[in-house]
């Protein structure tokens, strides 16, 4: 989280920090800054809350220079206070940084340098950054811009953890530098002027190549060039990538919120994604067929709403393939003593690429051997680099808080792997797999169907917006999707909602309904129907209220006291998740626009997850 930019050219810097942290503020929007270096040194401008507010004091001050760095913040160590926000300074207020990830060793740091009489005036980790360069450059002379890459090297190599850092020094004005150590920070070339930003959104808007660096990478950014150092500060090659422009506009296409935007792409993000897989699906995840055949386990790994996907794709992967396989949470998964079977195929789910908690898991799978698989949004991202082949999925930029065209393109994608495993392991024949991948090509037009259901589901929500708990059930593929409604609705109403597996509620979860509490739950006409029929009849005996989300199947079959239903159209059982969550994320989006929320920024929340 927090997002970083750096620029260095010959026109204005201010401009196009404010443009870059408006374009990076999905990764942190409690407080924002820039450090504009100018004739008179640093001028530092900060402010709490979003960058439009630092955006309306920039414009007051108008700070000159044509070098800069920006920072927009989700806090770790410290309040989101003006103070504790970046850029932050030395003593002599000469060095300026901006920083992502977190220092470890911070404290010891500290200590050392406040007995060294080093003044600190933050609480946050990133402050040790400025005074360790200022103590290391105190008796620089000469060339600066030289001494200032030394400063780095040896500051980047005293502090554990992680870290993107842009640090700018008045004696070397015009220089931008960047360190990286499992934080992302790319690099982007332009026509007589270079950035540095934490992802390639930073800079989008003015030139489409960059460099994406490598943990250790020390990059020296001036108007003339881009230089890559590696830690030792010998100079290292690099490849510059051209961006792919993005598959969906941006702006809102006029609505209020981008959340609503995306969930109305739906039918248009998860086509592109199966075209896009189908359109060669042997070579679509990079793995041949060859190694297919060998899978004896499958395991997959995500965080909050990817590991939503990968815990439905289990139903999938078992069902078409019988392989075992398991649903990891990543944050769980690094940190266990995990078993390690022989011929695993490990799969990496992640919208961003970027979160930290995947990123450390799929480095565990590689030491234990495994093959590995990401699919990702963005290209270019940490996960897509480090695991052996990615897919990408094709949604464009997802740029709501909560994640939703991203999980159904997850879903089609993941689909489609337990299809292509399944018939390489010999399970699945192919007429089999044929009629899968056909039900698949239909799926769009279902939740174009689901699309429309927003009318009906607003009139839901306008019955229970008011409701301060929420319940969702779901059996089979349609458990993780209750989860997956549970989250997308606490993430942006603050509500209380959680999702179970109905059959698990007489085990305990029953005890928190009350009369009218309202109790979603997911019953399409499929073959759990009767038992997911039971359960709404079980949670109405308590006095709560059951809200079907069903199919026309279920329509007919659900008992008449069941008045409040979401009728959708009918799918084969195991697809039904991908229409399912429509519904659910329409109700979140629905409550909580009823109830005045933040929908695209939640509070204390941050579109990438780049901290542990
Ligand atoms: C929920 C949400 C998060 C993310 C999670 C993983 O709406 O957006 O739970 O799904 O932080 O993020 P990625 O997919 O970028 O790894």
């Amino acid at each position: 989280m927090c997002g970083i930019i750096g620029y260095t050219g010959k026109k204005e810097s201010a401009p196009y920090l404010i443009d870059g942290l408006k374009a990076l503020e999905y990764r942190g929007y409690d407080s924002a800054g820039v450090a504009v270096c100018g004739a008179d040194g640093l001028r530092i401008i900060k402010s709490a809350g979003k960058v439009a507010a630092l955006e309306i004091k920039v414009k007051a001050v108008s700070p000159e220079g044509t070098c800069g760095i920006a920072h927009t913040r989700w806090a770790t160590h410290g309040k989101p206070t003006e103070i504790n926000s970046h850029p932050h300074t030395d003593c002599s207020g000469e060095i300026a940084v901006v920083h992502n990830g977190i220092i470890e060793n911070y404290l010891p740091v500290k200590e050392r340098l406040e007995k060294n009489g080093h003044r600190f005036k933050s609480e946050t980790d990133t402050e040790v950054i400025a005074h360790l360069l200022e103590e290391k450059l105190k008796n620089a002379s000469g060339d600066y811009e030289k001494e200032l890459l030394k400063a780095v090297a040896e500051a980047a190599a005293e502090l554990s953890g992680s870290y993107a850092v842009a640090a700018v020094w008045k004696k070397a004005p015009g220089t931008v530098i960047g360190a990286k150590k499992k934080s992302p920070l790319v690099a982007g070339i332009g026509d007589g002027e270079n950035f540095l930003g934490s992802d390639v959104s930073a800079f989008g808007n003015h030139t489409d190549k960059a460099v994406y660096m490598d943990d250790g990478d020390i990059a020296v950014i001036k108007a003339s060039g881009v230089e890559i150092y590696d830690k030792n500060c010998a100079p290292k090659k690099y490849e510059i990538s051209v961006m792919e422009k993005s598959g969906s506009e941006a702006g809102k296409n006029g609505l209020e919120h981008y959340m609503l935007k995306e969930i109305r792409e739906q039918p248009f993000t998860i086509k592109s994604t199966i075209e896009s897989v189908l359109a060669d699906i042997d070579s679509a995840f990079g793995i041949k067929t060859g190694d297919l055949k060998k899978i004896k386990n499958i395991m997959m790994v995500g965080c909050g709403t990817a590991y939503h996907a990968t815990a439905t794709a289990k139903y999938w992967m078992e069902e078409f393939t019988n392989i075992p396989t398991q649903a990891e949470l990543a944050s769980e998964y690094k940190y266990r003593k995990a078993a390690i079977p022989k011929e695993t195929l490990a799969i990496f789910v992640s919208q961003s690429g970027e979160t930290a908690d995947t990123v450390a898991a799929l480095e565990k799978a590689k030491e234990a051997g495994f093959k590995t698989v990401a699919i990702c949004n963005v290209y270019g991202s940490t996960i897509s680099r480090i695991s052996d082949h990615t897919f990408y999925t094709k949604c464009g930029q997802e740029i709501s808080v909560a994640s939703t065209k991203a999980f159904t393109a997850q879903l089609a994608a993941l689909f489609a792997l337990s299809v292509l495993i399944g018939r390489a392991v010999g399970f699945l024949d192919e007429k089999t797999e044929k009629r899968l991948l056909d039900e698949l090509s239909r799926i769009p037009e279902a939740v174009g169907e689901a699309v429309k259901s927003e009318g009906a589901v607003k009139e839901l929500a306008e019955r229970y917006y008011r409701d301060k708990s929420f319940v969702f059930l779901g059996r089979n593929v349609n458990y993780p999707i209750a989860l997956e409604g549970a989250l997308k609705l606490k993430e942006i109403t603050y509500l209380q909602a959680e999702g179970f597996a109905a059959g698990e509620i007489k085990h305990g979860p029953i005890a928190l309904l009350s009369v009218g509490t309202p109790v979603i739950a997911l019953a399409p006409g499929d073959s759990l129907f009767d038992k997911m029929s039971n359960a709404c009849e079980e949670v109405m005996a308590r006095g709560a209220e059951a809200v079907a989300v069903t199919d026309s199947r279920g329509n007919k079959a659900l008992d008449p006291k069941i008045k409040n239903r979401i009728v959708l159209p009918d799918t084969p059982e195991y697809l039904a998740p991908m229409v399912n969550v429509v519904a659910l994320q329409l109700f979140a989006y629905w409550i909580a626009r009823l109830n005045g929320r933040e929908i695209d920024q939640p509070r204390n929340l941050a579109k990438s997850v780049t901290v542990e």
